[in-house]
């Protein structure tokens, strides 16, 4: 059996190769062998650590004092690690080989909020698992993803990565991801690790890697949901979050890692930290030494650190001898890396087939999917006068208006390293290709998109960001755009902001349109040219002016490879937009942070102005959408209108398409309990289906609530409690969806 695999190989480990064993580095080389004759000295001083460090971690596998490695992507490359280590380090025990596989490894999909807004975790699910065969096809065994911290301040720059604000959108979005990419589990799956566990994405402030202070309710409520979903789906990792939960680093707390993750949501995989975390725990002034960091977070319960150069982790062996750590924790931890080896199949399996890597790349169904995935993501904000889809027919001009239209790179998104930028579809080129030689399509880049004020994480390594010329002329190109855009007979103006402004150490102090981008649209709305604004971004951005002025407006987000065609097949009509908000879309960023879910006031809804100078409600809120159709939902019926704690009970409502054109509706589910233990937010999301209906006709949707969805974690009790109470329920196409139904549920509190 595997246990015995594992125990026996364990008990042969020196204390130096278990330590090796729970120990990443990074991989920074592409080459495989280093000449011979490299003068290491020649070498510029702040290069040279760069250049011996790939070389460094090939002496580490083959004296068995590294168990996996990250960033090394090349099959041949991949294999020659795997040679070392099986062939020449003393046990041969294979390599974990991880990878931040995000959206996409070759074939770059919508980016993951895109994902959740389609609302479906099929199509979350079946765009990682073409990311997982394109990952094990380059002998990527592990991916650093699903990333699923909630977030709730869209200055938070990875507010992208997630499925954002709601823990049951995000944890069925997590689960599906999960799905994806481990597919059955075995050979030719590729492990997940849900990240980064956990309330990174409360940082204060929105502020990249900030302390968070979390509420154990929120904690319970809001943060930690997401995972349990994900866990129950099988993740066979998990990595832990850099930043300081309540007074402990995330990476060094046994309550977290130990007491919450294993005993209370049963993960039985390893953990890993983030990059550089064990040693950053010194940096953060909670660990005396290095040492003192490598103890405290093994004993936490962190299994493998991820290290750049010198992990923390090099100190196990003598800190076991002095006495200060003992080898059963240590053991405990090799046991559950050895373990997930062994899953793999990759004691049976370490190599890959280098030729055959080549047809799994970007293949041509991979990118056809890529774009289905993309025309689900699309969240339509405003359509007045059915100004949308255009009727391509009837037109002989249009101009299409703004850098990111044209951009290969952006349309593609953040955390993306290993996508071939040529096949990237621009939005102008997704028109083009979709409108054909019959109208006249006229482009201008327009208003330019200012660079960041500090350079992204990625701006080293990603050579293709399409930065704006020095000599760019803004006034003239504005002029240009205008002009064009006033001689057409339609502007598609794509707004927005740059990959490489959105993701890790991404955040955003402001959320208006930067530059002259809001100066241009006025400028072209005012042309009398009907206007329809596409907007790409992985965050809401300030569209309070355009709400007002612009028919149309269309959230694209990054949608991936075949953005450009998806987006045309939308605005063309070929298919109706039917994606919904993960988040709730702010007016400004005064109003952050603003969720749907929150609790009421001493004072009636409606007389608790939350600010004198403005509207109480987002500009869009959380769930909204528009499609090309309308639906009407009927009452909803309930099975029985009284259960007891701990029952279950059927919801059902007719959804029935009432326009003219087929298209999906995202039916969701809301609950809000009278009174209880504790005070519950005004709505919650509970359950929620899209699906498919032509023009007309009528679905009937079931829904089940019970003790999973009426539970909560309450600090009155100081544990799950399920209350003796009212619940309200709504059924509609967003969070405003009016409470028609009412349950009652009755019964003492279970024990938590
Ligand atoms: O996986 C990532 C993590 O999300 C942020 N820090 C770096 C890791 C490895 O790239």
């Amino acid at each position: 059996s595997i246990e015995e695999r594992v125990e026996d190989l364990l008990s042969r480990l020196t204390l130096t190769e278990k330590a090796g064993q729970l120990t990443q580095y990074f991989y920074m080389g592409v080459a495989i062998n280093m000449p011979s004759d490299l003068d290491i000295a020649s070498i510029p001083d702040e290069h040279r650590a760069h250049v011996q460090q790939p070389f460094m971690v090939q002496s580490a596998v083959r004296a068995g004092t590294a168990g996996s490695v990250l960033f090394a992507k090349d099959p041949a490359l991949v294999n020659h690690l795997q040679r070392i280590a099986v062939e020449e380090s003393p046990h041969g025990i294979p390599l974990l080989v991880g990878y931040d596989v995000i959206h996409g490894l070759r074939t770059i999909f919508p980016v993951p909020i895109a994902l959740a807004a389609s609302w479906n975790p099929a199509v979350a699910e079946a765009s990682q698992a073409v990311a997982a065969a394109e990952a094990r096809a380059v002998g990527i065994n592990w991916t650093f993803a699903p990333m699923i911290d909630i977030a709730r301040d869209p200055r938070w720059g990875r507010i992208i990565e997630g499925a954002g604000e709601d823990p049951v959108l995000s944890g069925a979005i997590a689960a599906a991801q999960v799905r994806g990419f481990q597919g059955d589990g075995g050979g030719g799956s590729v492990l997940a690790g849900p990240k980064h566990f956990v309330g990174y994405g409360a940082s204060r402030g929105g502020r990249d890697y900030d302390d968070a202070e979390i509420s154990d309710s929120e904690l319970w409520n809001v943060y930690i949901p997401p995972f349990r979903a994900a866990v129950e789906a099988g993740a066979a990792n998990v990595m832990s979050a850099y930043m300081d939960l309540n007074g402990v680093p995330a990476s060094a707390s046994s309550w977290l890692l130990n007491d919450v993750l294993r005993d209370e949501l049963g993960f039985d995989g390893f953990t890993v930290s983030d990059a550089n975390a064990v040693r950053s725990l010194e940096v953060q002034h909670f660990a005396k030494d290095l040492q003192d960091a490598a103890i405290r977070a093994v004993s936490a319960g962190l299994d493998v650190e991820m290290a750049m150069f010198d992990p923390a982790y090099d100190r196990i062996p003598q800190a076991v001898s002095e006495g200060r750590l003992s080898e059963a924790t240590v053991d405990r931890a090799v046991r559950r890396v050895l373990t997930a080896k062994f899953r793999l199949g990759l004691f049976e399996n370490p190599f890959v087939d280098e030729a055959g890597a080549a047809t799994v790349l970007g293949s041509t169904a991979s990118r056809d999917a890529a774009k289905d995935a993309a025309e689900q993501t699309f969240v339509l904000l405003k359509n007045d006068d059915a100004a949308l889809p255009i009727a391509a027919n009837a037109l002989s001009s249009v101009a299409v208006i703004g850098q990111l239209a044209a951009s290969k790179r952006d349309v593609l998104g953040p955390w993306v390293f290993d996508h071939d930028v040529d096949e990237a579809v621009s939005v102008l080129k997704g028109l083009r290709d979709r409108l054909g030689s019959g109208v006249r399509i006229e482009y201008a880049p327009g208003a330019s998109i200012p660079e960041r004020l500090h350079p992204s994480l990625f701006d080293r390594m990603d050579a293709a960001v399409e930065a704006t010329p020095a000599d760019y002329d803004d006034d003239a190109e504005i002029e240009r755009a205008v002009t064009i855009a006033a001689e057409s007979d339609v502007a598609i103006v794509v707004v927005g902001q740059r990959q490489n402004q959105i993701g890790e150490k991404s955040s955003q102090a402001t959320l208006e349109l930067t530059g002259r981008q809001l100066e241009q649209l006025r400028r072209i709305t005012a042309t009398g040219t009907p206007v329809i604004l596409v907007v790409m971004s992985g965050r809401p951005v300030d569209l309070q002016w355009a709400d007002e002025n612009v028919p149309a407006i269309l959230q694209a987000w990054y949608p991936g490879v075949r953005g450009g065609d998806a987006i045309a097949s939308a605005l063309v009509g070929d298919i109706s937009p039917a994606g919904r908000l993960p988040f709730t879309w702010p007016r400004n960023v005064g109003q952050i942070p603003m969720i749907y879910a929150h609790n009421r006031t001493f004072q009636p809804e409606e007389q608790s102005r939350r600010y004198f100078d403005e509207p109480s409600t987002p500009l869009y809120p959380f769930g909204y959408g528009l499609s090309y159709s309308e639906f009407s939902y009927g009452p909803v019926t309930l099975e029985r209108d009284r259960i007891a704690i701990g029952e279950s009970v059927r919801v059902r409502v007719d959804v029935t398409n009432v326009g003219s054109r087929r298209s999906d509706e995202v039916a969701q589910l809301y609950v809000h309990q009278r009174f209880g233990t504790s005070t519950r937010p005004v709505r919650e999301l509970k359950a929620f289906q899209r699906l498919h209906i032509p023009a007309g006709e009528t679905r009937e949707l079931t829904f089940e609530l019970g003790p999973d969805q009426l539970r909560y974690w309450s600090a009155a009790a100081r544990g799950y409690v399920q209350d003796d109470t009212l619940i309200d329920i709504a059924i509609g196409g967003d969070s405003t969806a009016p409470f028609s139904a009412t349950l009652t549920v009755h019964g003492g509190p279970l024990e938590s």
